[in-house]
This record gives C-alpha cells, structure tokens and sequence, in this order.
C-alpha cells in the first residue's frame, strides 16, 4: 500500500532543519513538488539541487517573522507552480529561561518565529488551497505543547497556540476539503532536540522516561508529516499526532 499525492505541490517553511529536509525527501520521492522556504537560502539551494535530481524543488527565501517575505513565498510559489496544496509549519526558536528572565524582545522573538509566522503563512495559504477544493496543513508543535516544560515556558506556550490554532481552523476549512493537523514530537536527535540534551546535561534521565529508549529520529517524524499530508489522511482534521516514543503516555511517578 502506498500512501497518494497526485503531484500535488507543498510549501515547507523551516526547511533547513533536519526533520524538513526529510519530509522534502520524501514528498519529492512521492512526487510532490517542494517549495523549500527559510532564511539560510544558500542551505536551501544545496537541498533543493540535491532533490532536482529526483524531483521538482524550489527553494525560496522567507524569514517568518517579516510578513512581506511570507506573502512573497505564497505569491511565488503560485506563479511557479500554479497552486499550493500542502503547507508545513516547521520553523521555531527554543529559550531556555525562568520567567523571570525573561525580556520583552524575548517574548517577541519566540512568538514571531514560533507562532505568528504560522498564522500568516495558513492565512495566506488557504484561498490558494480553496482554489482547487483541496488542500493540507501540518504545523509541527511539541509535546511541550501539550504539557508544560519547566524553564522553557515560552517555547512551551508557543507549542501549545499552535495546537489550538489547529483545532481551530479545522472546522473552518473542513467545507473545502482542507484538513489542519498537527504532529507533536518528543525528543528528536536533531537541531533543538541535540541542544536541549546537551543543555540540561541529563540525557540519562530523559532517555529513561522514553518507553523506546532512545531519540527520535528526523524521518519518523518526516513519515508522520507525510502521512498527514497525504490523500489518505481525509478523515483526519484538528488531530495532534504524537511522535514520542512513549515518552509522555505515562505519568512516570511508579
Ligand atoms: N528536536 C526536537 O527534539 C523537537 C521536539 C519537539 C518539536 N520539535 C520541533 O521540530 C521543528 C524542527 O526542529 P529541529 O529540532 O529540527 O530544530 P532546528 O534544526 O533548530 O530547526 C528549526 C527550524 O526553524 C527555522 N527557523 C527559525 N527561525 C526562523 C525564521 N525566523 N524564519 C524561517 N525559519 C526559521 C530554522 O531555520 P534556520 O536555518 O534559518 O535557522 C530551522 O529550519 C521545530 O518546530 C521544533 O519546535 C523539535
């Protein structure tokens, strides 16, 4: 059984990260068309010379927290392709700090990135997908989003608005069979997931509360992405699909 995309095209915004560059490998394996968008454009390029190989990408500059550059993503991305079908929600910063630490231009920095970059580009997305009557959404969140995590309150938050503006949309755009989903991975070997642990310098610990024992990895979170994204997924709208490895299914006090 393989899952179906009809070469529909998708927009991945954060592609630099590890968990991005996985999900364009496998779109583009499966025949999507990739729009590669972020800050490090030079990266970009590298990836999507890389992909052109197999495929069809398009790498796109686009810092999410200047709204023209999110406008100009969605703009270009339609006079290149003619639609937008798909949309990955992956950028974030993290910040370790108490909350009394933390500044102003903390505060901004982390829900530009995390949160209102989001809102812009799902805005902007949707009357592209509403053309064609079909279209999917996945932001990528956290199961820091789901319960709180102590000195990241921030990071923490921010995963946490972007589960309810999931749950949020989906009833708005279920009529023209647009689905919003989001995936919530637990500790993943790659950018932020590797600096937390060498961070809090308590991997051990962290490992042990993980029923698999072990990190996650970029592509099992790429393939929850993937499935979302697909055909198949109909039937799925404002869900959190979590990608932890048993890590937050237990309380963990026995
Ligand atoms: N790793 C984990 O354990 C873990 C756990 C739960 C959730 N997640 C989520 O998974 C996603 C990927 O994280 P990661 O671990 O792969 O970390 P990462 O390598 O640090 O990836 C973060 C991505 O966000 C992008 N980004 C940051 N600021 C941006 C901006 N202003 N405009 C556009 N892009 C921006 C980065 O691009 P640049 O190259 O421009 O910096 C990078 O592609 C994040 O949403 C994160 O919250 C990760």
């Amino acid at each position: 059984m393989e899952l179906s995309y009809d070469g529909k095209v998708s927009v991945i915004i954060g592609a630099s990260s590890a968990i991005a560059q996985k999900t364009a490998e496998l779109f583009v394996n499966a025949g999507l068309k990739v729009v590669l968008a972020g800050r490090k454009i030079g990266l970009l390029k590298k990836i999507e010379q890389s992909l052109n190989e197999v495929g069809e990408a398009l790498a796109i500059k686009c810092d999410v927290r200047n709204e023209k550059e999110i406008m100009e993503l969605f703009k270009n991305t339609e006079e290149r392709f003619g639609v937008v079908d798909v949309l990955v929600n992956n950028p974030a910063i993290f910040q370790r700090k108490r909350i009394e630490e933390v500044t102003y231009a903390d505060v901004r920095a982390i829900y530009e990135t995390n949160v209102f970059g989001a809102i812009i580009a799902i805005k902007e997305a949707i009357p592209k997908m509403r053309k064609n009557n079909w279209g999917r959404i996945v932001n990528v969140s956290s199961i820091a989003g789901i319960s709180g995590l102590t000195n990241a309150s921030l990071y923490s938050s921010t995963k946490a608005a972007l589960i309810n503006l999931t749950q949020s949309i989906a009833k708005e755009v279920a009529p023209y069979n647009i689905t919003v989903n989001a995936v919530a991975p637990g500790v993943i070997d790659t950018g932020m997931g590797k600096d937390y642990l060498r961070y809090e310098n308590i991997k051990e610990k962290i490992i042990s509360r993980i029923a698999e024992h072990r990190m996650g990895k970029a592509e099992e979170v790429a393939y929850a992405i993937a499935f979302l994204s697909s055909n198949e997924a109909s039937y799925i709208n404002g869900s959190v699909l979590v990608v932890d490895g048993g890590c937050s299914c237990n309380l963990g006090i026995f």
